[in-house]
C-alpha cells in the first residue's frame, strides 16, 4: 500500500465559517487550532484511504477503539515559519516523517506514506497560510498524530487506525520564553528503560510523565530531568526536550541509547556546533560529574533542546533538595549562539547549507 499513489480530498471551510485569529502576542501553546486539517484511514483491505483536508473538527470514534484502552498512539511535532516575503518554510520535516514511521515500528503501527504525506502537509500549510503568526519568534505547530480505532477489547495490535495532522499558532513553549527555566532531577519515577518505549514518540510516554511534573511545578519547578532507571545516575533527557551540558570546552550530550527521543533539535544543535568548531560529545553524563563541575567551576551552561522548546537555557537544576545555580542563572553564550543560529536558519535568514529547509507553495 505504501506504493500506491494517495488520493487527497479538499473540502475547504466556507469563507464566512472560518476563525478569527487569535492574538499573535498572546498565543500560548497549543490552544487555538487552524481551519483545517488533514485525515486519513487504514485497514488492511484497503491500506490508507479516506484521505481528506477537511475542516477542523471533532471525530466520531467507538469507544471501544483500542487506542482508549491500551494506548497505541503516535505523534510527531514540527512547525512551520514565516520566511521573507510570507513564504512559509517548513524544517526538516522529511526527518519528522521517518521518525514517526520508527515510532510506527515499535507500536505495531502502520508506516505511512512519507513522500504523499509530505506533499499532503505541504498543501495544508498553504491553505492555511495566513495562520502562520507574524510575531518575533511564533510559529505554525504542526501535529501529526495515529491511534489505533478498531473497536475490540483483546490485547493485540489495531486493525483499524486514523492518522491526522492539526496545526496551531503558537508562541513560546515555557512561559519564561527564551529566559533560563528552573528544574528538578527526578529521583522518584522513572521515564524509560531499554527495550521499553523510551525512543518512541507515543502518548504513553507522556501520561507516564506527569505525575513528575505535577510534582515539581509543586516545588516551584518549570520541568523535570530524567535520570536512567537502572542506577539512577545517568541524566536522560527533559520532560519536553533533550539537554546539553558545556563543561570546561566541551559540548556534550547524553547518547541515543534506546531510552531517550532521537530529537531533531538535538541534532541540528549537534551538527551546528560541530560546524562552528566546537568540540562536541555524545556520552553517558552522570548526576555526580554535573555537580562536581558545578562545584569545581567547569559547569558553563545547560540547556534544552526541542521543537517546541527550541532552545531553552537552564538556570537551575535541583537534585536531592540541592539547588545548583547555572551561570548565575542567566541564558550562556553556546545556548544564546545556537538559539540564534538555529531561528536564522528555520526562518530562511541564512544559508541553507544542509538542506533542512522545505518551501511551500
Ligand atoms: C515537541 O517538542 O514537538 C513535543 O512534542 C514536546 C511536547 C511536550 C510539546
Amino acid at each position: 500500500m505504501l506504493n500506491k499513489e494517495l488520493e487527497v480530498t479538499l473540502n475547504k471551510v466556507e469563507n464566512s465559517r472560518r476563525k478569527e485569529k487569535p492574538d499573535q502576542n498572546n498565543l500560548g501553546f497549543g490552544t487555538h487550532f487552524t481551519d483545517h486539517m488533514f485525515s486519513m484511514r487504514w485497514n488492511r483491505e484497503k491500506g490508507w484511504h479516506n484521505a481528506e483536508i477537511c475542516p477542523y473538527g471533532d471525530f466520531t470514534i467507538d469507544p471501544a477503539a483500542m487506542v482508549f484502552h491500551y494506548g497505541q498512539e503516535i505523534f510527531e511535532g514540527l512547525k512551520a515559519y514565516r520566511g521573507a516575503g510570507n513564504q512559509p518554510l517548513l524544517f526538516r520535516p522529511e526527518d519528522n516523517l521517518k521518525r514517526l514511521n520508527d515510532s510506527a515500528l515499535r507500536l505495531c503501527m502502520p508506516r505511512i506514506p512519507t513522500g504523499e504525506i509530505l506533499k499532503v502537509l505541504k498543501a495544508l500549510v498553504y491553505l492555511e497560510r495566513d495562520w502562520i503568526p507574524e510575531a518575533e519568534g511564533a510559529t505554525l505547530y504542526i501535529r501529526p498524530t495515529m491511534i489505533a480505532t478498531e473497536p475490540a477489547l483483546g490485547l493485540r495490535p489495531s486493525e483499524e487506525y486514523l492518522f491526522f495532522i492539526i496545526m496551531s499558532p503558537v508562541g513560546a513553549y515555557y512561559a519564561e520564553g527564551f529566559n533560563p527555566v528552573r528544574i528538578h532531577v527526578e529521583n522518584t519515577y522513572v521515564r524509560a528503560v531499554r527495550g521499553g518505549v523510551g525512543e518512541a514518540k507515543t502518548g504513553g510516554n507522556y501520561a507516564a510523565s506527569v505525575r513528575a511534573l505535577v510534582e515539581a511545578q509543586e516545588k516551584g519547578y518549570t520541568q523535570v530531568l530524567w535520570l536512567d532507571a537502572i542506577e539512577r545516575k545517568y541524566i536522560e533527557e527533559v520532560g519536553t526536550s533533550n539537554i546539553f551540558f558545556v563543561i570546561g570546552d566541551e559540548i556534550i550530550t547524553p547518547p541515543l541509547g534506546g531510552t531517550i527521543l532521537p530529537g531533531i533539535t538535538r541534532d541540528s544543535v549537534l551538527t551546528l556546533a560541530r560546524d562552528l568548531g566546537h568540540k562536541t560529545t555524545e556520552r553517558p553524563v552522570s548526576i555526580d560529574e554535573v555537580i562536581e563541575a558545578a562545584d569545581n567551576g567547569e559547569l558553563k551552561e545547560i540547556f534544552s533542546t526541542g521543537t517546541a522548546a527550541v532552545i531553552s537555557p537552564i538556570g537551575e537544576l535541583c537534585y536531592n533538595d540541592k539547588a545548583i545555580v547555572i551561570n548565575n542563572g542567566k541564558s550562556g553564550e553556546l545556548a544564546t549562539l545556537f538559539f540564534n543560529e538555529l531561528q536564522d536558519l528555520q526562518w530562511g535568514r541564512k544559508e541553507d547549507k544542509y538542506n533542512w529547509l522545505v518551501r511551500v507553495g
